[in-house]
């Protein structure tokens, strides 16, 4: 059976799933990493960082062993205390909400070292409640999820997989366009790290060289007139020095097109800066403001020669705009008129 195509609606998740979270990383963790990399240049006494993360002065080894084992050089210093060998690129909660304060996402973030998909934990957390602007983030997925049932390879420490959830006041026919913000603000944030501007593939791949180094799942669960939730998946490929045989041929990194390494953190930061404001004009101002930018930004939103699959056909055609849901409309080559494409492969057709 053919595989189906990815849609570009937010697909529906199976039944609630009432499987237990799994544990995220410890707050200890979290306030001892920030701690140590904060103070990168100073050794830190023992007294001072059993205080700072709420601990005895008894246990500040024990915790430091811990964040050796998560591969955290500390270096530790006889009676004195201890410091940071080398800033880890580690995507550490409590800095992440020092430095997005005044956006929802400083108040709720949930990161864990591994995970199978960061958008299944973001799925159970809205199940139980959890409110608007929560992210969830891994240093590495398991099962990471890409669009149409495919896998996202989710190496360790070398990419950005975040999730964030959203209760939008919005009818579901209007959730396409939660996807295209996420991949305006994904694409903004990692303009700054390359040196030619990428481009955005109709509805959410990001293109460098035209190969992909990013996309989004949507996921969420809705009524015919509402969206009760809306998890938004955004997987960036940042320091993978090369790519798996079989992908190489269309997938990147930004490590790969620029030769150099980037800061996870800096770009997460930026990303999420940027959705708040993309979210923020939707909210207010609804679809406009995100199709115009879309219109500059994408060489897919008019005049482009494409290839769309669908699950029952295949057709060439050029782009035509999107509609006001955010539907791309592409004026077919066999002179059946203009079709919206609802779900589909988009491909340059050359
Ligand atoms: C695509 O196929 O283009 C979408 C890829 C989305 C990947 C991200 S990584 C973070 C989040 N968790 C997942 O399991 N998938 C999304």
């Amino acid at each position: 059976m053919p595989k189906k195509p990815p849609s570009a609606a937010p697909r529906q998740p199976s039944p609630p799933q009432r499987a237990s979270l799994p544990a995220a990383t410890d707050r200890r963790i979290d306030a001892l990493l920030t701690l140590l990399a904060e103070n990168s240049t100073i050794i830190i006494s023992g007294t001072k960082i059993a205080k700072e993360i709420g601990v005895t002065r008894h246990q500040v080894r024990h915790w430091v062993d811990r964040l050796r084992a998560l591969g955290v050089r500390v270096k530790g210093h006889p009676h004195e205390g201890y410091h940071i060998e080398r800033v880890p690129d580690i995507l550490v909660p409590q800095m992440l909400s020092h430095r997005l304060y005044g956006t929802p996402f400083a108040r709720r973030i949930h990161h864990f070292f591994k995970v199978d998909s960061t958008n299944t934990v973001a799925l159970r957390l809205a199940e139980q409640g959890e409110p608007d602007g929560a992210i969830v983030l891994a240093e590495e997925q398991t099962a990471g999820k890409g669009r149409g049932g495919r896998s996202w390879v989710s190496e360790k420490s070398a990419g950005i997989f975040c999730t964030i959830l959203l209760r939008p006041p919005i009818p579901p026919a209007h959730a396409p366009l939660l996807t295209l913000l996420a991949g305006l603000a994904a694409r903004d944030a990692a303009a700054e790290e390359l040196d030619i501007a990428p481009d955005i593939r109709w509805p959410n791949d990001l293109l460098a060289g035209g190969r992909k180094f990013a996309g989004i799942l949507t996921e969420m669960r809705a009524e015919p007139d509402r969206v009760h939730y809306a998890v938004v998946g955004i997987g960036i490929n940042v320091n993978q020095a090369k790519m798996p045989a079989e992908l190489a041929g269309t997938a990147t990194s930004l490590r790969i097109e620029t030769d150099k390494a980037h800061s996870r953190l800096e770009l997460l930061i930026r990303l999420l800066r940027a959705f708040d404001g993309y979210y923020n004009r939707f909210l207010e101002q609804g679809a406009p403001p995100i199709l115009r930018r879309f219109a500059e930004v994408s060489s897919y939103f008019e005049g482009k020669r494409v290839r769309i699959t669908t699950a029952s056909e295949s057709f060439t055609g050029t782009t035509a705009g999107l509609d006001p849901s955010g539907v791309l409309r592409v004026a077919r080559d066999d002179g059946r008129g203009t079709e919206a494409i609802l779900s589909g492969d988009v491909a340059e057709d050359s």
